[in-house]
């Protein structure tokens, strides 16, 4: 195949930032997805319908000028969210989802939840006005071993939340393991799992063998090559609790090559073509549709898009770096060739 049509896609969970870190990277996201879930993990972090509502202006105002690129917000759940508040975003037409850090799980979330019953009547809240919650899904006790952190997540944390909240719409974001694909398969239907395409394409090795690769760190962290495979399978199942997330999370570059560098892979630059590689080589191009265009939308109770995209296969370098001034993010395969592109809309 040298060429495939899609309905256009949306991004279902990824970073956006502000100021001119935002003027850098919208434009990728726009470029390719109809909407995206905006993650709201700001310093400090969006927590109000009020500030979702003003940073949701001025993600639009950093948008190309043609561009009907529509973000959807999320609130940071925090120990002060109120039911007033779950109230107001029930009756939003622009914040779709509560998004639960850990706190201390990742990328700015020391304002995240330390321990869940402080929140559950937040939660019951959800539960009743429908509203999905994002979870990060993460322990993070310090002798947790990095690489079992999401496992033991899922039954020492997510099981009993589930079984406290039997119908809370629930995203398990950015899923990593094979424990996670079973856990989502097995739950009811109103649990669902983001897949970024980091996760399909590499395993952990990708971290360090030849040498430390700072932008190939993300959380949760790369895993063995097991789990690559089982989040393979399931992307490309046709199961529709699994759709796109890409979660692109641009640093700096020199705030990544670093002694402690931030977590966070930048993938908006070459998002559908690098899913678009994963599916190919897994023999499951067909499926391609469904998980970056039809499930997602379907499961956030949106109508899917109508327009389409076209991916063509071309091969292209990807640049050292975007940006200019004092902005320089070093994208996924920075330097490398990428055989697919997004060739018109
Ligand atoms: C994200 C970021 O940089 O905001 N980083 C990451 O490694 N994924 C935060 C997150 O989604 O965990
Ligand atoms: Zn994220």
């Amino acid at each position: 195949m040298t060429k495939i049509t899609l309905t256009q896609p949306d991004d279902w969970h990824v970073h956006v930032r502000n100021g001119a870190m935002l003027k850098t990277v919208i434009a990728h996201t726009a470029r390719q997805f109809g909407r995206a879930i905006i993650m709201p993990n700001l310093k400090p972090p969006v927590t109000t319908v009020k500030q979702a509502l003003s940073y949701r202006k001025e993600i639009l105002n950093a948008l190309p000028a043609d561009s009907t690129f529509q973000p959807l917000m999320t609130l940071y759940l925090t120990n002060q969210t109120s039911v007033a508040e779950v109230k107001q975003v029930a009756e939003s037409a622009f914040v779709h989802a509560f998004k639960l850090y850990p706190a201390g799980a990742t990328t700015h979330s020391e304002a995240g939840i330390s321990t869940l019953v402080t929140v559950y009547p937040i939660l019951e809240a959800m539960e009743k006005y429908n509203i999905p919650l994002l979870i990060h899904g993460e322990v993070t006790d310090e002798v947790c071993d990095i690489f079992d952190r999401e496992a033991i997540f899922l039954e020492k944390i997510l099981t009993g939340l589930i079984q406290q909240f039997p119908a809370l719409q629930i995203v398990l974001e950015h899923i990593t393991t094979k424990e996670a694909v079973q856990f989502v398969e097995s739950a009811a239907k109103n649990i669902a799992a983001t897949i970024t395409p980091q996760h399909l394409l590499y395993n952990r090795n990708a971290l360090l063998v030849g040498g430390i690769r700072p932008h190939h760190y993300c959380l949760p962290i790369l895993k063995r090559e097991s789990h690559r495979l089982a989040l393979v399978k399931a992307a490309t199942s046709g199961n529709p609790k699994f759709f796109l997330g890409t979660d692109s999370a641009p640093h700096l570059s020199h705030l990544k090559e670093t002694a402690c560098g931030c977590a966070g892979c930048y993938t908006a630059h070459a998002a559908l073509e690098l899913y678009a590689e994963a599916f190919e080589k897994a023999g499951a191009l067909d499926k391609l549709e469904g998980f970056a265009s039809f499930y997602g939308a379907d499961f956030y109770q949106l109508p899917r898009n109508t327009k389409t995209i076209t991916l063509e296969k071309q091969d292209w370098l990807v640049p050292d770096h975007y940006g200019e001034n004092d902005i320089s993010v070093t994208p996924l395969k920075a330097n490398e060739m990428l055989a697919w592109k997004v060739s018109a809309f």
